[in-house]
This record gives C-alpha cells, sequence and structure tokens, in this order.
C-alpha cells in the first residue's frame, strides 16, 4: 500500500498567505497540517509516501518536510506541473504509484481519529475504491455522493444546486489501480481540471463498487482563513497537554492547558488554555486567551488576543483586543501612542483588515 499527499495547488482562497508559503504548511496548534496528515499516513501502517507538489512552493515544501526519516518513512516528492486537478494529480504521480492500491490524502484536510480503520477496512474489501462522507449543513459547497445499498455509491455530483443528500465528500480516498484507467478517460470540467469526482463516477459508471465511509468524529478542510481558526480551535481542544518549558514570573498567572516552548518568557500575563507558545516566544503586560496559537520568537507587549493564529516573528504591541485573526510570518501591529486616531497599514495584496 502506498500513499500520496497533495500538496499542490493554488490556494487563491488563502492569499496574501499564500503568496509566500503553501497552504498545507501552514500551522494549526504549531503544527503544520501536512505534518498531521503525515503522522495520520503513518500511523495506518503506510511507509511509501509520495508527495504531490507544485512549482512555486515545493522547494518549501521539500525543505520543510524532508525525506521522512523522522516518521521512519520514505517520502517521495512529485512535481505536478500545473494545478490542473486532483485526478491531473494522480496521473502526475503514476510512475511512482504504479499497480499498487494506495490512500491519497488532500494535504490540506484533517479528520478526527486517522485513516488506520479505513485502510484495513479497505484492504480486506475488493472495492475498487473508498470515499470518505461527511453529513455537513450546507452540502452545495462540495461533492456531494448519493447511497445506494450496502453503503456503495451510486452518483457523485461536484457543488449542486440542489444537493441531493447532505453527504459531502472528505479529501481521503482509497484506490486500487482502476482509478488510472476511469481517469484516462474523463476530460476536463468547466473549470479546466481533472476532477476526481468524475473519475471515480466513471468507475462506477463501467460497474466498478466504490464504497462510502461515513465518518462520526470531525472533519476539517482548511481552505480559507475561518477554517484555518476552527482546525486550531479543535486540534488545540483534542491535543494541547499542559507543558512549561520556558519561564512564566510570579506575576503571571497560567490556566488550564498551556504549553509553553523552550526559551519562552510570560512576565505579568495572564495565559487561559487551550494554548500553546512556540520557542523564543515574549509575553509581556498581556492576555493570552483560549484558542490562540502563537509561533516561534514572536513578542507579545502590552495585548489581548484570543482565538487567533499567529506565526514565525511577529511583533503585536499596544492593541487591546485581537480576535479571530490569522497573522502571517514577521507582521507587526502596534497602536502609537499618539493622540492622533489615523489607522495607518502597509498591506500586501489581498490583505483583510476589520476594524
Ligand atoms: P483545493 O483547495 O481544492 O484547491 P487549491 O489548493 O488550488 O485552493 P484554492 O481553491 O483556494 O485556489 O485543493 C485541495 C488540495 O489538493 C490542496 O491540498 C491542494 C491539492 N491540489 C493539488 O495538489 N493539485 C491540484 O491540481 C489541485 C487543484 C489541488
Amino acid at each position: 500500500m502506498k500513499a500520496l499527499i497533495l500538496c499542490g495547488g493554488k490556494g487563491t482562497r488563502l492569499r496574501p498567505l499564500t503568496y509566500t508559503m503553501a497552504k498545507q504548511l501552514i500551522p494549526v496548534a504549531n503544527k503544520p497540517i501536512i505534518q498531521i496528515v503525515i503522522e495520520q499516513v503513518r500511523d495506518a501502517g503506510i511507509r511509501d509516501i509520495g508527495i504531490v507538489i507544485s512549482p512555486e512552493t515545493g522547494e518549501q515544501v521539500q525543505k520543510a518536510i524532508g525525506n521522512g526519516a523522522r516518521w521512519d518513512a520514505g517520502i517521495h516528492y512529485i512535481l505536478q506541473s500545473e494545478p490542473g486537478g486532483l485526478a491531473h494529480a494522480v496521473k502526475s504521480a503514476r510512475l511512482f504509484l504504479e499497480d499498487y492500491p494506495f490512500l491519497m490524502f488532500l494535504g490540506d484536510n484533517l479528520i478526527q481519529g486517522g485513516v488506520s480503520q479505513s485502510v484495513k477496512d479497505f484492504m480486506n474489501s475488493s472495492n475498487e475504491a473508498m470515499i470518505h462522507l461527511k453529513e455537513v449543513a450546507d452540502p452545495s459547497r462540495f461533492g456531494v455522493a448519493v447511497l445506494g445499498d450496502n453503503k456503495k455509491v451510486v452518483r457523485l455530483i461536484e457543488k449542486p444546486a440542489e444537493p441531493p443528500s447532505n453527504l459531502a465528500m472528505v479529501g481521503i480516498y482509497l484506490f486500487r489501480p482502476a482509478i488510472h484507467r476511469a481517469i484516462d478517460r474523463i476530460k476536463p470540467s468547466w473549470r479546466g481540471e481533472l476532477e476526481i469526482t468524475d473519475a471515480i463516477q466513471a468507475m462506477i459508471e463501467s460497474g466498478n463498487p466504490v464504497e462510502a465511509k461515513i465518518l462520526e468524529g470531525w472533519w476539517l478542510d482548511t481552505g480559507k482563513k475561518d477554517d484555518i481558526l476552527e482546525a486550531n480551535r479543535v486540534v488545540l481542544d483534542e491535543y494541547t497537554r499542559p507543558v512549561c518549558n520556558g519561564q512564566v514570573d510570579r506575576r503571571s498567572r497560567v490556566v488550564g492547558r498551556v504549553a509553553i516552548g523552550a526559551g519562552s518568557k510570560v512576565v505579568n500575563s495572564v495565559i487561559r488554555g487551550p494554548a500553546v507558545l512556540g520557542e523564543n516566544v515574549m509575553i509581556e503586560d498581556s492576555f493570552i486567551g483560549p484558542y490562540t496559537a502563537l509561533g516561534n520568537e514572536s513578542v507579545l507587549e502590552n495585548v489581548s488576543i484570543e482565538h487567533s493564529v499567529v506565526l514565525n516573528n511577529c511583533c503585536l504591541k499596544n492593541v487591546e483586543r485581537i480576535e479571530d485573526s490569522l497573522i502571517g510570518s514577521n507582521a507587526r501591529v502596534s497602536r502609537v501612542m499618539d493622540q492622533r486616531r489615523a489607522v495607518r497599514i502597509f498591506l500586501g495584496d489581498d490583505s483583510e483588515v476589520l476594524i
């Protein structure tokens, strides 16, 4: 069994962050999303992992993830020449996949509980494909499935105006080699992409059984800013353990599950978990509220912040209340202590500021 993790794509909905970093490297609870994906793949016993990368961010992904030795796995990188769709990514990885069955995992999706059981169930079945579904309130944003008897998939429709069910397709799939023949038969969709939904539909139409597994636990698709904040909330809630490798002075209070990284200092401040501080973070005269993740080397002075993700090396000063925010590396946010009430901003393309 092999695994294929998709880390290409354009990431347009996460601009401006994705101008300088791969979406899959954005951290939740201070861990890059793709790292959580790799751990789940490895926990399912798969050691032969291919990562699909794009020409724009591929080098960055390779540098961050390496050759897989730290997970006792082999990681191979596969360059997808253009973001031609999920089925195009599989096509690009044809040489790596050979005729092995494989787990395909979108590098920006996370699910509760991992994929071990699904991998076992699939390997014990004779189905050509297994997809994962989750009941959602707004199915028209997703690929939607119609099921027949025994959880077999009858039909898949991409972003239907009138959804025939509330079962959305999750970005985790298991395939046997019939998928390659199906991909060879499909044409690009209206948006110019080779869609994996169309390829699975083609498999169904040619009589290959496709099974569905309905997820009970959470599913996070981290395509937009609010999705990252939600993923950060859920992952902090589930995984944060209290640990302090830094220093907290006697005037500070750390309440609940808070992880403080090496070299970090907390002075005259309150931190209420679940929250995580990276390494060499400096906090002074501040309040760090629940569901906040602060990246390495960041400095916060006289700030109140909660339900936010701050990447590395940021400087936040004298800001009364920051909430629901995603702040990229090396960003500066401060209130100037003068009488003028002007807002002075220096923003990258496609940024958003709500005042
Ligand atoms: P999407 O989120 O559907 O697409 P995107 O990454 O281009 O983002 P946006 O819609 O904001 O522009 O992609 C899902 C996952 O699959 C993501 O991890 C990127 C990956 N992917 C590829 O590897 N190759 C591709 O051709 C596409 C479209 C996506």
